[in-house]
């Protein structure tokens, strides 16, 4: 995986991608932001989730995605209508392990309006530090690729 992540938020969470962002460069990671450019840009968030998915997907998934919104919850919901697309909200570091280690997610959604700067801080640096192993898990998270090729063009 590289060490490049593609990032982006809506009107709700330029803070969050700021402290995010900073904090993923801190660590040596590039990022790529695919926007919105700040609060005064309304560009709702299933079209931001639609861009940065619609890359990753385009990359052949070479990079991870996160998805910033008031609630995380909008662009998770939106993230995973894209095929290959394996999202999920995690506002604790539990959560951020399992996501990867259990369901090998390649995309993190928090919310602004959820998540503390110091927590969030806490989320990514679990996620990022892990990746996902062939073993008990691999049989389901096959089963979830199997449902989206039945389900999705
Ligand atoms: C604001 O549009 C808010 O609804 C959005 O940021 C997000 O929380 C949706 O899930």
């Amino acid at each position: 995986m590289q060490k490049s992540i593609l990032i982006g938020c809506d009107n709700a969470a330029t803070n969050l991608k700021k402290t995010v962002s900073d904090f993923l460069a801190a660590q040596g990671y590039e990022i790529e932001d695919i926007g919105c450019d700040g609060p005064g840009d309304l560009t709702v968030y299933p079209e931001i989730a639609r861009r940065l998915c619609g890359k990753m997907q385009a990359e052949g998934f070479s990079r991870r995605g996160i998805l910033l919104c008031g609630t995380g919850l909008g662009m998770c919901i939106s993230a995973n209508k894209f095929k290959g697309v394996r999202a999920t909200v995690c506002h604790d570091a539990y959560s951020a392990e399992r996501s990867i280690l259990s369901n090998d997610a390649n995309l993190l959604c928090m919310g602004e309006r959820v998540v503390g700067p110091e927590l969030a801080k806490k989320v990514v640096g679990e996620w990022i530090s892990l990746s996902f192993k062939d073993g008990s898990s691999t049989e389901k998270v096959e089963a979830i690729k199997a449902i989206e090729g039945e389900m999705m063009r």
